[in-house]
């Protein structure tokens, strides 16, 4: 598949079949995602891949988060749009039926939170269009991470700071291409 290709027709998908998928298969696209650049190359991502009753915990938490914490800015954002309101409500009570979730981490270092979030940034986008490339889907979700001390609880972890969820499976949906805004870019010193 074209670089290209992938880069535009990669969507978030929010619903998935009840297909397992490899551990291989999981393992060799995260080793592809870390390739990402990272600032000073500290390579500083941490990722933990949940499945089974554990992932049962982590839609108990995501359900809560959208109660506390998302609901009130869609109802802002979405007034007259019921039915986006109630789809995301559906998706953060049920991560879409995803076979597994990525949990997604960053490691402090001493280059600050603004490099350390950007290069664990740079290896998920990774990740999402080796999903795509591979007829796989996910959603990269920051919603959930409201709630990072119930979710690092579940998942043992101590020392890292969760930065996104990531619901990972085969997608049942074709999902809907959210238009690019114009005006994004300027130019200086070209004339
Ligand atoms: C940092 C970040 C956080 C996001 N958090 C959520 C989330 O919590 N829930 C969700 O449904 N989608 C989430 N998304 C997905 C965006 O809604 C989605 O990327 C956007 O609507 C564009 O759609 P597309 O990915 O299909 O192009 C997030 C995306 C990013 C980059």
């Amino acid at each position: 598949m074209e670089l290209k290709e992938a880069i535009k027709n990669r969507r978030s998908v929010r619903k998935f079949k009840d297909v397992a998928i490899p551990k291989e298969k999981i393992v060799e696209l995260l080793n592809l995602s870390m390739w990402a650049p990272s600032g000073m190359n500290r390579q500083n991502w941490y990722f933990v891949v949940v499945k089974g009753e554990t992932k049962g915990k982590l839609i108990e938490v995501s359900k809560r988060a959208f109660n506390e914490f998302i609901s009130k800015s869609l109802k802002e954002v979405f007034k007259d749009r019921e039915e986006v309101i109630k789809e995301s409500e559906r998706f953060f009570e049920t991560l879409g039926n995803a076979p597994l979730v990525i949990c997604v981490y960053r490691t402090r270092t001493i280059e600050g939170e603004l490099t350390d979030i950007q290069s664990v940034a740079a290896a998920i986008e990774n990740l999402l269009l080796l999903l795509y490339e591979e007829g796989l889907g996910g959603c990269w979700m920051t919603g959930p991470v409201h709630l990072p001390n119930d979710l690092n609880k579940i998942l043992g972890v101590e020392d890292k700071k969760l930065q996104a969820l990531i619901p990972v499976g085969v997608p049942d949906v074709t999902p809907f291409i959210p238009k690019r805004k114009e005006g994004r870019i300027e130019w200086i010193g070209w004339d």
